[in-house]
C-alpha cells in the first residue's frame, strides 16, 4: 500500500504533481477562467464580502498564511489568517459581510471546527477548504472546495499543503474574478501558470538528491534555522515545523526582516539556516533585501542552505548550499519551495532513526482541543 516506498511520506510527497493537478480539475475552463459551480456561496453574496477571514492549525494555517498574500493582492478585500485555537477566544470581529475560510486536511480538528462554529454564530459566511470527503468541517460549513489530494497517511502534512494551497490560489483568484480585479491581467496569467505547477513540482522532485544528502550530514546538528520573506515567510515556518515533527530537531521560522529585531543573535558559525529567496521577477526589492539578509547571516560564519529561482545567480555567491527551484510568479512560488524542505525534513528524520509516519507524540488528526 505505500506503493513501493519506505515511508507513506515518501509516497505523498511523490504524489504532490499529480494531486495539484487534480485539486484544479474541472475548475478552469477553456476560455481560463474559473468555475467554481460547487462553491454554494452565491457570487451576489461574495461580491459583498468585505472581511475575509482564514482559519486553521498547524500546516493548514501556513497554507493560510500564503493566502493572505494572494487574496489582498488580487481582490483587495482585507485578509486575516488566524490560529483557529487562538480566533475564537479573543472575541473577533464578524458579521454577514465576512467570509471565513477554514482549512483543514482532515476535517476533524476540533480548533478549526469549534472557530468555524463561532463564525456561523456570528453571522459569518463559512467556506471550508477540506481533503476528506463529509467530514465534519465541510458538513458544518456553508460551502466546500475539496483539495482530492487523495488520503494522507503520514502524519506529517505535504500533498495536502501543496493542494490546500491551489485551493486558496482558486478562493483568491475566484473572488477577483466575481468582484473584478484591476490585476485582470495578471490574474489571467496566474490562472494559466498554475496549469504548469504540477510539472514543475516533478521537476523539482526530480533534483532532490543533494538535498538528501545536506540532510544526512546535518543529522548531528541541534538546530536549524530558516528565513523567509513575503510568501516565504510561510515557506520557512513550514519548513521549520515539519522539521521539528519529523527530526525532533529545534527548528525556527523567522520573517528575514526580523532578523535585526533579534533573531540574529542566534546566528553562531556553522548553524545551518535555510533561506527562501522569493523571485527576482516583479518584487525586485524584496529579492534584493533578502539577498542582503543571506550576506548578513554567511558573515557570521552560518552555513546558509539557499532555496531560489533556478538562474538567480545574484545569490550564488552567498550559498554554500544552493537549492533550484523552477521559476514562477511570485505568490505561486511556495508551490515549489516547499517540496525540497519536505523532503529535506523526512530525510534527516530518517537519518536520525525516527519513526518517519508516525512521529512521537502526534497523531494524524487532533480531535481535542
Ligand atoms: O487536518 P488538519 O489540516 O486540520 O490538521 C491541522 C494540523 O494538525 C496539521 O497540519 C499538523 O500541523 C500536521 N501534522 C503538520 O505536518
Amino acid at each position: 500500500e505505500k506503493g513501493g516506498y519506505d515511508y507513506f511520506m515518501l509516497k505523498e510527497i511523490a504524489e504532490q504533481p499529480k494531486a495539484v493537478a487534480d485539486t484544479l480539475l474541472g475548475r478552469i475552463d477553456a476560455a481560463g477562467s474559473l468555475t467554481l459551480d460547487e462553491v454554494r456561496i452565491p457570487d451576489s453574496v461574495l461580491r459583498e464580502v468585505d472581511k475575509v477571514v482564514i482559519v486553521a492549525c498547524g500546516t493548514a494555517y501556513h497554507a493560510g498564511l500564503i493566502a493572505k498574500y494572494a487574496i489582498e493582492h488580487w481582490t483587495r478585500i482585507p485578509c486575516e489568517t488566524e490560529l483557529a485555537s487562538e480566533f475564537r477566544y479573543r472575541d473577533p470581529i464578524l458579521d454577514q459581510r465576512t467570509l471565513v475560510v477554514a482549512i483543514s486536511q482532515s476535517g476533524e480538528t476540533m480548533d478549526t471546527l469549534m472557530a468555524l462554529r463561532h463564525a456561523r454564530e456570528q453571522g459569518a459566511k463559512v467556506l471550508a477548504i477540506c481533503n476528506t470527503n463529509g467530514s465534519t468541517i465541510p458538513r458544518e460549513s456553508d460551502a466546500v472546495l475539496y483539495t482530492h489530494a487523495g488520503p494522507e497517511v503520514a502524519v506529517a502534512s505535504t500533498k495536502a499543503f501543496l493542494t490546500q494551497l491551489v485551493a486558496c490560489y482558486l478562493v483568491a483568484l475566484y473572488l477577483g474574478q466575481v468582484r473584478g480585479t484591476k490585476w485582470g491581467d495578471e490574474v489571467r496569467g496566474v490562472v494559466r501558470e498554475l496549469s504548469v505547477i504540477g510539472a514543475q513540482v516533478e521537476e523539482v522532485l526530480a533534483t532532490m538528491e543533494p538535498v538528501r544528502e545536506l540532510a544526512r550530514s546535518l543529522a548531528d546538528k541541534n538546530t536549524v534555522l530558516f528565513l523567509g520573506r513575503h510568501v516565504g515567510y510561510p515557506v520557512a515556518l513550514e519548513g521549520a515545523l515539519k522539521l521539528k515533527e519529523l527530526a525532533y530537531m529545534h527548528a525556527e521560522g523567522f520573517a528575514a526582516g526580523e532578523l535585526k529585531h533579534g533573531p540574529i543573535a542566534l546566528i553562531e558559525k556553522d548553524v545551518p539556516v535555510v533561506v527562501v529567496v522569493p523571485s527576482p521577477r516583479g518584487r525586485s526589492v524584496l529579492h534584493d533585501k533578502i539577498v542582503s539578509n543571506i550576506q548578513e547571516i554567511r558573515a557570521r560564519g552560518a552555513r546558509t542552505i539557499v532555496i531560489a529561482e533556478r538562474g538567480d545567480e545574484a545569490v550564488r555567491p552567498y550559498a554554500d548550499h544552493l537549492v533550484e527551484v523552477p521559476a514562477t510568479p511570485v505568490l505561486l512560488q511556495p508551490l515549489v519551495a516547499t517540496v525540497p524542505l519536505q523532503v529535506f525534513a523526512c530525510e534527516l528524520a530518517t537519518a536520525r532513526g525516527n519513526e518517519v509516519d508516525q512521529p512521537r507524540n502526534l497523531a494524524k488528526s487532533v480531535t481535542v482541543e
